[in-house]
């Protein structure tokens, strides 16, 4: 634990994941550089690059399905080889209909902890919007039965109701309410799904769905710290992420920068500092 070894998946800029969710990492230069040896990790880099299929059409509501669905295949089996590997697996996203694969690839799920504004549970027939961005939690719970999706052929889901607790929320469509439940047992290896517009705006403005009154600075870390040290987080996922829609550079160094901050903090980096405690 002291030395997790950390696998990071960057999703590539060219997917409609980015487009239609409206996040993207196109301006990969604006990322600071992370030594591993800022949270003392063992880090090997990989880039996902996802097909654009033609003809797309909608299913119910849901835009873009197939395009969606392929790419989430894809990252499903990349998360899946970063975990028979024994490492834990860092996904930059990217939008949140990503954690679709991150999730299925990421065999031992519960709990998952939803760090959010919004649900993400709508479902292609509940959808206002038709975003992928909004339902990939009601495609993982197999209590939902979404089924018939182009493009998900492959996916079986794979949490129960009971599996997801939610943190952050303040942004609930009607027909979302009905269907959520907060349950958590924390024994098994917890998968962190980070939506960055779970914290407050001012924090991370370069997202496309911000909502006010969200979680401090202070607080996140503070879950993210508290997340590392039960020593079961096995998998994380860091989403809306887009510096495309900083308005000035000011805010996407600090949408960046805060997100940079939360992953550390989730691999062990302490606010007190950390030594070996080989005195
Ligand atoms: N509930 C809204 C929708 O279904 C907003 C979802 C925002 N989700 C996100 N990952 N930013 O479209
Ligand atoms: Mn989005
Ligand atoms: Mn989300
Ligand atoms: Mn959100």
């Amino acid at each position: 634990r002291q030395h997790p070894e950390v696998e990071g998946l960057l999703t590539s800029a060219t997917s409609p994941i980015f487009q239609q969710g409206n996040s993207g990492t196109d301006q990969q230069s604006h990322l600071p550089k992370v030594t591993p040896a800022a949270c003392r990790c063992d880090v090997k880099d990989r880039e996902l690059k996802f097909d654009i299929i033609p003809n797309d059409h909608p299913y119910h509501n849901a835009k873009n399905p197939r395009t969606v669905g392929r790419a989430n295949e894809k990252l499903a089996s990349a998360v899946e080889e970063v975990k028979k590997d024994g490492r834990t697996c860092l996904v930059v996203g990217g939008d949140h209909s990503l954690a679709i694969g991150s999730i299925s690839g990421h065999a031992k799920t519960e709990p998952v902890i939803w760090f959010d504004a919004h649900a993400d549970i709508n479902t292609p027939l509940t959808s206002l919007s038709g975003n992928m961005h909004g339902q990939p939690v009601a495609f993982l719970l197999k209590e939902l039965k979404v089924s018939g999706v182009p493009g998900f052929e492959w996916l079986k889901p794979c949490l129960s109701a009971e599996d997801i607790v939610y943190i952050g929320l303040r942004d609930v469509d009607d027909a979302e309410h009905s269907l959520m439940e907060d349950t958590f047992k924390a024994s098994k290896p917890i998968h962190l799904s980070f939506d960055v517009d779970g914290l407050d705006p001012p924090l991370t403005p370069a997202t496309g769905t911000p909502v006010p009154g969200g979680v401090t600075l202070r607080e996140g870390i503070y879950v993210a710290e508290q997340l590392y040290k039960t020593g079961l987080l096995s998998a994380v996922d860091t989403v809306e992420i887009n510096p495309r829609l900083g308005k000035t550079q000011e805010e996407v160094d600090s949408t960046v920068n805060t997100a940079v901050s939360i992953i550390l903090s989730g691999f062990g980096k302490a606010r007190e500092g950390s030594h070996s405690c080989s005195y």
